[in-house]
């Protein structure tokens, strides 16, 4: 289920005093089973597109395919959309409005035309692969949960309805770095079962640790898209768009600065730390 956006613009309250352009001519493709991070400062369009690739907005001109189909032409199955392109908002645990946790994450699945029994197997699935226990969980009101929490049984909404594409908008803002780790892990795993991953974030290491391409924003352009090492390792480009790399990445520059070799591209810890026990053990 390829994602492909062909010269894409993006306005907001269009032919009025607040129109603002919010994506131009933007052009990519996504494959199957890929993990792609979008980064860009703040206002700089990441989720404008999201919402572009999840059809929730229009564009004005250009073009949204999925599977090589336009998702805004006329007769296209929009149902089949929503069902294979799962979209978790920032802070999705204030999405939460049903009684009980089993309630809410088989909302999405209440006009699927599945059987009450496979909507309650989906339901009990999902919510422990988000690492719950489904009897201890399954009566508990979402407003008694810690933020964490509501947030994985917000995404294991999404899980139940077996999503091709999941989308994340900022999903590891507010999480401790336990949780945020076991959260990216989990993801991860979504991934190399062949989901493929959209994930907006701000967090250079997460981005760098986890996702295998980049693409990075600037007013409504992307001005970077490339593997993750190529794009996180150009300090330049990226500084010069307001951003920065992993913090292994920065370490990594700065021990270059004092004459200690470390390999280009060494933008993840565990590069970080190959290169100098190797460098240990030589010496
Ligand atoms: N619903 C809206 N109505 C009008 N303008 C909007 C709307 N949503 C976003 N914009 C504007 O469109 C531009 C791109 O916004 P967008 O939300 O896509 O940025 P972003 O990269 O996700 O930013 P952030 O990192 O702050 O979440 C910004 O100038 C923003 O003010
Ligand atoms: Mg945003």
């Amino acid at each position: 289920m390829p994602v492909e956006l062909k010269h894409v613009t993006c306005t907001y309250s269009p032919g009025t005093s607040q129109e603002i352009r919010a994506v131009t001519d933007l052009s990519l493709k996504i494959q199957d089973g890929e993990f792609v991070a979008v980064m860009g400062r703040t206002g700089s369009g990441k989720s404008t597109l999201i919402q572009l690739v999840a059809g929730l907005l229009e564009p004005d001109s250009g073009q949204v395919l999925l599977d090589g189909l336009d998702i805004h032409a006329r007769g296209y199955d929009r149902s089949a959309l929503r069902r294979r392109v799962g979209i978790v908002f920032q802070y999705p645990e204030y999405q939460l409005f049903e009684i009980t946790v089993e309630k809410d994450v088989a909302f999405g699945l209440k006009h699927s035309g599945l059987k009450p029994e496979e909507i309650s197997l989906r339901v009990r699935l999902a919510l422990e692969r988000m690492g719950f226990s489904f009897e201890e969980i399954r009566k508990e009101s979402p407003l008694c949960l810690s933020g964490g929490e509501k947030r994985r049984v917000a995404i294991a909404g999404i899980l139940a309805a077996h999503p091709g594409i999941l989308i994340l908008d900022e999903p590891v803002a507010g999480l401790d770095p336990l949780a945020r780790r076991e959260f990216l892990q989990m993801i991860r795993q979504f991934q190399e079962e062949g989901m493929t991953v959209i994930m907006v974030s701000h967090n250079a290491d997460a981005v760098a640790e986890y996702a295998g391409r980049v693409l990075v924003m600037a007013e409504g352009r992307l001005e970077m898209d490339g593997d993750t090492r190529t794009v996180m390792s150009d300090l330049q480009r990226l500084r010069s768009l307001h951003l920065d790399t992993s913090a292994a990445g920065q370490a990594a520059e700065l021990l270059r600065q004092r004459g200690v070799e470390i390999p280009d591209q060494t933008v993840r810890y565990d590069e970080l730390l190959g290169a100098l026990t190797e460098m240990m053990v030589k010496s």
